[in-house]
């Protein structure tokens, strides 16, 4: 059997057959097992750059063709533009990360940044025990706060200096309340979205700025990456957005 066979080459304890790729907003995978693990431990230890993501296949996403943006938000953090409460007035960042997922953004930024904490909030319970377990195998407890639920109905009460939103296909939507978090100083949002290559980075921004202009909020965009082709005409990209008060300082 083929799959005994790859399982055999890399050395592999199991082998998933992936059915239909991921499905709906939790973000499901579909598998179907053609080998079993012979411990019954379906879980997997992934670690990349320094950081351990456990999860188990068959039941929460983990996406491989990230990996640059996992690491390149590090950079972003570490180089970027600072947000305008730390230019302003200095001190360590607040961050919320609005769709975390089992930590794909959270950990490494924990990890490698000097923030001052992290939320984020996840949504799928399965999800969020392994962001919870990961957050405790990587020692980072006392920086990061988990938080179960959807991001519409739930968030800490401290604003944000920077805003993390890892979803895609229909991101947008998500903006106005990204603008409930932030800091009344403003903030950076790093808005992940599939985006028609017709429409591209600039279009969609335009729209960006218009919901923002509506919510007392204007848009910058500072920067872009592709993060990759997602579908035939559609990309995966991530806008890196100056988000300010209209009327300077929110109070
Ligand atoms: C797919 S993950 C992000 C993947 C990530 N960008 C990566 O690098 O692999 C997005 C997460 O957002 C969660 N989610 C979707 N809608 C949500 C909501 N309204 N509130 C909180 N979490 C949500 C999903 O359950 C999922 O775990």
């Amino acid at each position: 059997m083929i799959a005994l066979v790859y399982q055999d080459v890399l050395g592999a304890r199991f082998t998933l057959m992936d059915r239909t790729g991921i499905q709906g907003d939790l973000r499901e995978p579909s598998f179907r097992s053609l080998t079993e693990p012979k411990d019954g431990n379906w879980e997997v230890t992934h670690i990349e750059n320094g950081v351990k993501y456990t999860l188990d296949p068959r039941k929460v996403m983990f996406s491989s063709g990230n990996v640059d943006e996992r690491m390149g938000i590090v950079d972003i953090l570490d180089k970027g533009p600072k947000p305008p409460r730390i230019k302003v007035i200095g001190g360590k960042e607040v961050i919320i990360d609005m769709f975390a997922g089992i930590g794909y953004f959270t950990l490494p930024i924990s990890l490698k940044c000097n923030v001052s904490k992290i939320y984020s909030i996840e949504k799928n319970p399965i999800s969020y025990y392994y962001l919870e377990r990961n957050i405790r195998s990587n020692n980072i407890s006392g920086k990061v706060v988990p938080i179960h639920g959807d991001n519409r109905k739930v968030g800490p009460d401290e604003k944000a200096d920077r805003i993390i939103m890892g979803y895609v296909g229909g991101t947008i939507d998500f903006i106005p309340r990204s603008l409930e978090f932030a800091s009344k100083y403003g903030c950076i949002i790093h808005l992940h979205d599939t985006i028609k290559i017709e429409e591209g980075p600039l279009g969609y921004h335009k729209r960006v700025q218009r919901i923002c202009h509506e919510q007392g909020y204007r848009s910058e965009l500072l920067s872009w990456r592709m993060v990759k082709s997602y579908a035939p005409r559609i990309d995966h990209v991530v806008l890196d957005i100056l988000i300010i008060p209209e009327d300077d300082v929110k109070v």
